[in-house]
């Protein structure tokens, strides 16, 4: 878990509120707002405000958000941890703030949580045509295992599983 927050180093991080660094930290009712604002501005079929409210709640959950210096929210990731296996269910970055390293920051985060608490391999779901997810995650070493066919909707769309070994 992560107890507090903790400053990433981001230099990278420079355009407007942003500049200078974010901090990584679990999510609270505080970030429920702007986390449903960002999930209709990043995808088409959205999750709802109560969705991520439970998720703040469910013990599985590792809900985490990236603020900016001034507080706001520039950045998502929730993952479920159950046993030795973690899967990434969401993950979103704000458009203005995007390729700015938001995203790997995130990702890293709940990887070094991961280790910590022994998993052993991370799992998660890319629609087929998301080339910037698929260019993050081959980033990061995450390998393509299995396609689901149609599994996703608004529009139909195959899903690419991929698998990182911690
Ligand atoms: C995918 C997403 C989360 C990436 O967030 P981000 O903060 O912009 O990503 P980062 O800046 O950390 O990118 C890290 C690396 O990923 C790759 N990458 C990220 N976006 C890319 C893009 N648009 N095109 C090509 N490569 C990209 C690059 O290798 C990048 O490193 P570089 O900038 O040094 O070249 C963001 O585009 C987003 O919110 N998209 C909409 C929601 C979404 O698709 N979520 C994922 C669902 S599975």
């Amino acid at each position: 878990m992560v107890t507090g927050s903790f400053m990433v180093s981001a230099q990278r991080v420079r355009e407007g509120s942003t500049e200078g660094s974010i901090a990584i930290a679990a999510a609270t009712r505080a970030d429920l707002d702007a986390v449903a604002q960002l999930e209709l501005l990043a995808f088409a079929d959205p999750w709802t405000r109560q969705a991520f409210e439970a998720a703040l709640n469910e013990r599985h959950a590792r809900f985490r958000v990236a603020h900016a210096r001034d507080g706001g929210v520039v950045g998502y990731l929730i993952a479920w941890f159950v046993l030795d296996e973690a899967e990434i269910a969401n993950l979103a970055v704000v458009p203005t703030v995007r390729r700015h390293g938001v995203a790997r920051a995130l990702l890293e985060a709940i990887i070094a949580e991961a280790r910590a608490s022994r998993v052993a391999r991370l799992f998660l779901e890319v629609r087929d045509s998301n080339a910037a997810a698929r260019a993050l995650y081959a980033s990061m070493g995450f390998v393509p295992i299995a396609r689901r066919p149609r599994y996703y909707r608004k529009p139909v769309e195959d899903a690419i599983v991929l698998r990182l070994e911690l």
